[in-house]
């Protein structure tokens, strides 16, 4: 058991299991991302509900919610790093998980804060129907994320994220990676978006993704009706160039929204302390 409130401990535990060789590619960053990205993407700004305090995934009504499926192999992964710090906050841990998956993939230094608090029992989870669909468009994902507080840039920034992971036909239903390396975090998938004869293709289950063959990969590499969708709108395509362009540019703009992201929902006094633990029925744990 590490002092409490060394996250440092933490961050090194995390970093020390990322490789497994026995799942998917290798690595259990990518899924780990996603588990961090999920459990802050139910914010809602109008009512200031949702976001990365509470770790909710534990309870059914949100941890079953199929835009959730596949996330249990990430709290999975994690559940040793909990037994070996206990005071650490699964919605802490959540989430600097994928702050440290980030930057051992090669991607950028995210700053990150701790001290988020996790419910005690399932009265206050957002509702479902708060992440993306990722079968929709612009005007879906603009709702989406303009409901979290985000601009257009940082929009297109956040989904940069894809240079990672794969999509599973038993999770989403979609299936392929984005690109040929998907434990490396960089620009590839502006890229490749820009650059490639993206078809559309209908999986035996019914779903419409968009596949090219790519020759290293020897696989079809994908890009789901929502990332194309980033190449259709000028506002977001604007920035799909940018970050094709300039991969400094895409790392610190990603670094700043995956920051914001990782907050939503959290408000902090001067001193960085959280003070909105009010949101968590029952109390806390301290
Ligand atoms: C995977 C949709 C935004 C990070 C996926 C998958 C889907 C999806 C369908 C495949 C899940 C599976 O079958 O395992 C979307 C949509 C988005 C979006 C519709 C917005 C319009 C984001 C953002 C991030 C992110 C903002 C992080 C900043 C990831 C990662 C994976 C993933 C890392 C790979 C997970 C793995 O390998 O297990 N996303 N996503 N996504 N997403 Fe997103």
């Amino acid at each position: 058991m590490s002092k409490v409130g060394d996250y440092e401990a933490v961050k090194a535990d995390i970093a020390s299991l990322l490789h497994q060789p026995e799942y998917d590619d290798g690595s259990a960053g990518p899924v780990l991302v996603r588990l961090a990205w999920h459990s802050a993407g139910t914010y809602d700004h109008a009512t200031d509900t949702g976001g990365s305090n509470g770790a909710g995934m534990r309870y059914e009504a949100e941890g079953g919610d199929p835009a959730n499926a596949g996330l249990q192999h990430a709290r999975v992964f994690l559940e040793p790093v909990k037994e070996k710090h206990p005071w650490v906050t699964y919605a802490d841990l959540w989430t600097l998980a994928g702050v440290v998956a980030v930057k051992e993939m090669g991607g950028p230094q995210i700053s990150w804060k701790g001290g988020r608090t996790d419910y005690v029992d399932d009265s206050k989870l957002p509702p479902r129907g708060r992440l993306p669909d990722a079968a929709q468009g612009a005007d879906h994902i603009r709702w989406i994320f303009y409901r979290m507080g985000f601009s257009d840039q940082e929009i297109v920034a956040l989904s940069g994220a894809h240079n990672l992971g794969r999509c599973h036909s038993d999770r989403s239903g979609f299936e392929g990676a984005w690109v040929n390396n998907p434990t490396r975090f960089s620009n590839t998938y502006f890229k490749l978006m820009l650059t490639r004869n993206w078809k559309e293709k209908t999986l035996a289950n019914g779903i419409r993704q968009f596949v090219y063959y790519d020759e290293d990969a020897g696989e079809e590499l994908m890009m789901l009706p929502t990332d194309l969708a980033l190449l259709s709108d000028p506002s977001f395509r604007y920035w799909v160039e940018i970050y094709a362009k300039d991969r400094e540019v895409f790392f610190a703009d990603f670094a700043r929204a995956f920051d914001k992201l990782m907050e939503l929902g959290i408000q902090r006094d001067a001193s960085g302390k959280v003070v909105n633990t009010d949101n968590i029925k029952g109390g806390y744990l301290s």
